[in-house]
This record gives structure tokens, C-alpha cells and sequence, in this order.
């Protein structure tokens, strides 16, 4: 009895620390989301609508939209507009499912090497071209991982689409911002996707900051600010509007976004969907047993329209096939 006494007090001594140091580090985290918050309502999305204003000014909301306001504020600019609501999916896999998925994953390594080296180079501009149906004047395109705009500025010059750039570090924001500030349909926010509201500091590396990723560099001095993937696309109102084509470039942030869209209904308001894979990444958990379980949810709504297993594909809803 009494040497648990004794020890006792120390546990809660380290308990209340423990507790303290988690607390203040969520709550530096949810202090740097505000003001990213902020930021987002003074730019706005013009393009899209000024749903996020709409969002924070009414206090008739139900997950952080103002489903009637939003409704009559889409239904004026895109026509009628049917919201179903956006609601979790099953997401485990039938033994038909499981059975593809283990298949994929033995022939995974073979199947990234062949597509690798059939991928980069001569048909790597598949990713651009591939998008024709972005030439529709009211085609909305999102794109997580802007970079410095490479794909951007080839998306912009083909099509013109209505554009939202999504890039997580603020210094290459800032540089797609000032590329695309002539365009009005082109929108550019500094934040990343992925499976919750998070910063993490990382290091810049990589030619022109491309590889950084939150896998790989955290203890870092750069800030790169994520958002839930599902929280993000509900704000921008998709769910009364479908997406034309959300593609991911962004160093392993697939996977969690990827996963986070699939476990709701909100995939079906994503008329094709592109991504690359970075399933090399070190500090990624199980990306290959991943990629293949994605694959199978995938499929459930969407069919690959071109596809380099493990590199590079898009994939489209099955009624628009
Ligand atoms: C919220 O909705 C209710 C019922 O539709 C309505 O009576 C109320 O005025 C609304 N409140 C605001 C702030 O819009
Ligand atoms: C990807 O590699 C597999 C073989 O590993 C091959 O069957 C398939 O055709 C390749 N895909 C493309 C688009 O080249
Ligand atoms: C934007 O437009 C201004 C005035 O027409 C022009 O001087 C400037 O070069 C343009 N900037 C870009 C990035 O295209
Ligand atoms: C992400 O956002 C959705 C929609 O608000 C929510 O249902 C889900 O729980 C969130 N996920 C996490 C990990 O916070």
C-alpha cells in the first residue's frame, strides 16, 4: 500500500504535464487555424461564390454550412441546385473487394515500377490534356498541391476552368497568387487536404519546395497548414454542386485525403477525381495496403479513365461514363 502511495504523486505529476503539453500544443495549433480562417474570409473565393463569408455570418448552420442560404445563393448563380446531405459510408470492404485488393497488393511493387517508366516522360501530360469537359464555362476544378503552378498555369491556358488552388505552405501561395492575379476565375488558398485541422512544422525540401510533405519533415520551422478534406469541400458547398474535377498532387496527402472523401457520400458530388501516388514516402503507414483499399471505395462510384497504377490516374462517376 504505501509504496503505491509514494508513487502516486509523481503519476499525477506526469499525467498533469503530459496533459498541459498536449493541451498547449493543440491550442497553438487551433490559434494559427483562426487566423488561417480569417485570412479565408478577407480573400474570399470569388470564382466560386463567397460561400465561406455566407457560412460565418449566419447562425442557421448545420456542420458549418447554412444549407438554406447557400442553397438560394448556388441556385441564383448555377440554376437548381437538390442537396441530399452528406453522410458517412460503409467502408469496409466485402470479401469480393478484399479479394482485388489483395491481388493489387501482390503485384503492387511490379505494377508501380512498369507504370513508372511507361508514365513519366511521354505520357505524362495525360494529366493535363486528359480534361477536356474543363472547357464548360461554369466547369469547377480544385487542385490540392499548387506548387508553384506548373500544372496550374497548363490547366489555366487549356481551359479556364472556375479554379481553386489549394497549396499548404504560404510562401508558394503567395507566388501562385501573384501568377494568377490577373484571372478572376482563378482562386488560390494556402491550405492543404487532408484528414483533420492540423499544422505541422516542417522542412522545406525538394527542387522548388515539391517534396515537401507533413511525412517527412516534422520538427521543422515551416508551417503547413491542412484542413479535414470533408469539412473543406462541405464549406465550399460542394454537395449542392458538383465538383468537375478534383485533382491531388501533394506528396502523400492523397492518402488521407482520399481516405476522408470515400468514408462519405460527398464522393458522389465529384465528377472525376486525379491523383498522383507517393508510395515511397517514408513515414507514410502502409501506403501500398492503402492505395489498394482506396482503389476498391473507389470503384463502388467511379471507374479509372487512365490509369498508371501507383503513379499517376483519374477516375470518373459511373453515370457520366
Ligand atoms: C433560423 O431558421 C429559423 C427557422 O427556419 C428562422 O425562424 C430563424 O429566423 C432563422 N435564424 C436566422 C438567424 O436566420
Ligand atoms: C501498368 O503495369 C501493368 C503491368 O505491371 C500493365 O499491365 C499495365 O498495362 C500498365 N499500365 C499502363 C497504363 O501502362
Ligand atoms: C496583369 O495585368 C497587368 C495590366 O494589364 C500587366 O501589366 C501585368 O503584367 C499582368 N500580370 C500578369 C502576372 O500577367
Ligand atoms: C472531418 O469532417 C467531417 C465533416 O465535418 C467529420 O464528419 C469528420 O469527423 C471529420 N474528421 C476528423 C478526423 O476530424
Amino acid at each position: 500500500m504505501r509504496s503505491a502511495n509514494k508513487l502516486a504523486i509523481p503519476a499525477l505529476l506526469v499525467s498533469i504535464l503530459l496533459f498541459l503539453y498536449i493541451y498547449l500544443r493543440e491550442r497553438g495549433n487551433s490559434r494559427r487555424m483562426e487566423v488561417r480562417d480569417s485570412l479565408f474570409k478577407v480573400n474570399g473565393l470569388p470564382a466560386l461564390v463567397d460561400t465561406l463569408q455566407l457560412v460565418s455570418t449566419n447562425s442557421n448552420t448545420t456542420s458549418g454550412v447554412d444549407k438554406e442560404a447557400l442553397l438560394q445563393h448556388l441556385s441564383e448563380r448555377y440554376g437548381p441546385v437538390s442537396f441530399v446531405g452528406i453522410g458517412p459510408r460503409n467502408i469496409n470492404l466485402t470479401p469480393e473487394e478484399e479479394n482485388r485488393a489483395a491481388t493489387c497488393l501482390q503485384n503492387a511493387v511490379r505494377d508501380r515500377d512498369n507504370n513508372g517508366s511507361r508514365f513519366w516522360g511521354k505520357n505524362e501530360h495525360v494529366r493535363r490534356t486528359h480534361h477536356t469537359y474543363l472547357k464548360n464555362e461554369n466547369a469547377v476544378l480544385i487542385e490540392a498541391g499548387g506548387n508553384k503552378g506548373n500544372d496550374a498555369y497548363e490547366f489555366v491556358k487549356l481551359y479556364n476552368p472556375r479554379y481553386i488552388i489549394l497549396e499548404p505552405l504560404e510562401e508558394y501561395t503567395n507566388i501562385l497568387k501573384e501568377k494568377f492575379k490577373n484571372n478572376s476565375r482563378v482562386t488560390v488558398v494556402n491550405v492543404g487536404l487532408g484528414i483533420k485541422n492540423e499544422v505541422v512544422m516542417v522542412n522545406i525540401e525538394g527542387n522548388n519546395a515539391c517534396a515537401t510533405s507533413k511525412f517527412s519533415g516534422a520538427n521543422g520551422k515551416t508551417p503547413l497548414y491542412i484542413t479535414n478534406a470533408t469539412e473543406f469541400l462541405m464549406k465550399l458547398g460542394v454537395g449542392l454542386f458538383n465538383v468537375d474535377l478534383l485533382t491531388m498532387n501533394c506528396e502523400g496527402c492523397e492518402f488521407e485525403a482520399l481516405e476522408t472523401i470515400l468514408s462519405t457520400n460527398l464522393i458522389n458530388y465529384i465528377k472525376n477525381i486525379q491523383f498522383a501516388t507517393h508510395s515511397t514516402l517514408k513515414g507514410l503507414e502502409n501506403p501500398l495496403g492503402r492505395y489498394c483499399k482506396i482503389q476498391e471505395l473507389l470503384r463502388r462510384t467511379h471507374k479509372p479513365t487512365y490509369q498508371y497504377r501507383f503513379i499517376w490516374e483519374s477516375w470518373r462517376r459511373d453515370d457520366l461514363l
